[in-house]
């Protein structure tokens, strides 16, 4: 299995090769999709709601990403790991460098933030300490009250705008990596065209330079919950067990066959 690093998956971008990612909160599961190819695990926030039964990402803490983050790098086979920062875990620029360190040593080797420009001071004071970070526009989960609930975002013009911005400023400030949270697929793609640094859409069309999916979403684990840009990999008569959903997945990724239009928004 080849390690991924920061610079291999620069290079997928800049080879025109999609970037496959999956969220991972365990060791079985990190070892299974690192052994069959994924670029990148996400240790994502949404344990939250997909392992802790919450209604949002808020109430998760430090306590339990570090957690999940020493149980998936336990087991991870090369993929790169990058975990989520917490809501609230940097709110000041001092609070992000010491969680960010928290999870670093946990075994992460990136950090995920939500946010755009506000965040930049904090962005490019990890990336001087050599903390890659990755953000994450678009709809944030953190802030899901304050944008009215779980809804698209880039609709309208001055919002979209601002996405484009925040995308510009946080690359400059020293971002490697950026997800695209539900926006509609042109966005996405002026968003992707207009970075150096990839791009990983969930939600926001294929032409980002990646996708990512939350594991049991797409095992189609939780019957109540099936937001549109959620395919279930085990629909498919082909597929007869969680290794073949998952190598479906990265090959749909891979040949831009997922996600089309019925799971994208415009
Ligand atoms: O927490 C998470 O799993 C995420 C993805 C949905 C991108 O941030």
């Amino acid at each position: 299995m080849k390690k991924q690093t920061l610079h291999s998956i620069q290079k997928l971008k800049d080879n025109g090769e999609p970037i496959a990612a999956l969220t991972a909160y365990d060791s079985s599961f990190a070892k299974l999709v690192s052994q069959l190819g994924i670029d990148i695990i996400l240790v994502g926030d949404s344990l939250g709601m997909v392992i802790q039964g919450h209604q949002s990402t808020v109430p998760v803490s430090m306590q339990n990403m570090t957690y999940h983050t020493q149980c998936v790098a336990s087991a991870n086979q090369g993929s790169w790991l990058i975990t989520d920062m917490p809501y609230m875990s940097y709110a000041t620029e001092s609070q992000t460098l010491a969680n960010a360190a928290q999870l670093m040593q946990a075994g992460a080797n990136m950090v995920k933030l939500e946010g755009g420009q506000w965040l930049c001071s904090s962005i490019q004071k990890l990336t001087e300490r050599g903390i890659p970070v990755c953000a994450h526009l678009g709809l944030t989960p953190q802030s899901a009250d304050a944008l009215g609930g779980f809804k698209v975002q880039g609709r309208d013009e001055v919002n979209a705008k601002q996405i484009i911005q925040d995308a510009l400023s946080i690359e400059k400030a020293g971002a490697s990596l950026l997800v695209l949270e539900c926006v509609p697929s042109s966005l996405a793609a002026e968003i992707t065209k207009q970075l150096n640094i990839p791009t990983i859409g969930i939600g926001a069309g294929n032409q980002t330079d990646g996708q990512v999916l939350v594991l049991q979403d797409m095992l189609g684990i939780n019957r109540d919950f099936r937001p549109r840009f959620v395919r279930n990999f085990f629909e498919d008569k082909k597929v007869n067990s969680v290794d073949e959903a998952i190598t479906a997945y990265i090959s749909a990724v891979k040949n831009r066959s997922f996600p089309d239009d019925e799971h994208s928004f415009v």
